[in-house]
């Protein structure tokens, strides 16, 4: 299994990072525009590799392609984060042209390559790459649902006094903050519905908080998340590499999926070794279908700002 990471920031380190320590690709090619910043990179990750005991091999390259020949699975990262008080989708103007030229050049090396794209505006980077490459969309992934998952657990974990381990939910919708949809109705506690613990309110705060997780930590930190944006979609890369038919909501291109057309957003998916095997129906309530009906007029706008 061969996998590229396009941006050696910081998602895109921590990803490689997580997949290596994971120790299911035999190997990984970071990739930057950046001088040797790719490279020192992959030099200081794999000088971790005796200590955190991975076989994986790193590698990085300064913007040549030719490296990534041959991968299996290749993630997006690169583009500009968003800096405190800045929407995802301010970013559109900038990281467009980036996604679409990596997009072009990782398939002209990796014709067989199952894409991950994480840059934001990430459901508008994920159809910009599915148009760029006109790659079978079981093959272009975005991914915004698993990290978004990922916190509302955290939220739910904390409002329960249980371990993450021990919570399930999920997040659909649009990756941003007002157009995420975290699913209480369905949420549980080692499969006891959530709302046998916890009261409408509370569940209400939970989502919120959930909804603005990026933006609460970009306060904090001064820019984007980093730790769990590279985890979730190392997690993903696995389910692929390891064909593991795991369910993630991922941003994917709909056609009357969810009474929904020509738009890449949130929806369950089972995730394997051709990317996604599967787009999952659940059944959502009147007021979740508003929700996602809403979130996806929203991206739509935002994709109207694309000049493909
Ligand atoms: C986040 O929510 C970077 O969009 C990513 O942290």
């Amino acid at each position: 299994m061969k996998v590229t990471v396009v941006g050696a920031g910081a998602v895109g380190a921590s990803c490689a990072e997580y997949i290596a320590i994971k120790n299911f690709a035999a190997e990984v090619v970071i990739v930057d525009i950046k001088e040797n910043y790719a490279e020192g990179k992959a030099m200081d990750l794999m000088q971790t590799a005796s200590l955190n005991g991975f076989d994986t091999k790193i590698t990085g390259s300064t913007n040549d392609y030719s490296k990534t020949a041959n991968s299996d699975v290749a993630v997006i990262t690169s583009g500009i984060p968003r800096k405190p008080g800045m929407t995802r989708e301010e970013l559109i103007g900038i990281n467009a042209g980036i996604v679409k030229s990596v997009s072009e050049n990782i398939i002209k090396h990796s014709p067989n390559v199952v894409i991950i794209v994480v840059s934001n505006p990430m459901d508008t980077m994920t159809y910009l790459a599915h148009k760029a490459t006109g790659l079978p969309k079981n093959r272009i992934i975005g991914m915004g649902g698993a990290l978004d998952s990922a916190r509302f657990k955290y939220r739910l974990s904390e409002a329960l006094g249980a371990p993450a381990s021990d919570v399930d939910g999920m997040v659909i919708g649009g990756h941003s903050d007002t157009g995420m949809i975290p699913l209480t109705r369905i949420a549980t506690r080692n499969s006891v519905p959530v709302s046998e613990f916890l009261s409408d309110e509370k569940l209400e705060e939970v989502a919120k908080a959930t909804m603005v997780g990026g933006a609460t930590l970009t306060a904090m930190l001064g820019t984007s998340a980093w730790y769990a944006p590279g985890a979730a979609v190392s997690a993903m890369v696995q389910a692929i590499a390891c064909d593991s038919k795991k369910i993630f909501p991922c941003s994917t291109f709909l056609e009357g999926e969810y009474g929904l057309n020509d738009i890449c957003i949130g929806v369950p998916v089972v995730l394997g070794k051709n990317g996604i095997e599967k787009i999952v129906k659940i059944n959502l309530s009147e007021a979740e279908q508003t929700k996602l009906e809403a979130s996806a007029a929203a991206v739509h706008k935002t994709n109207g700002l694309l000049e493909i």
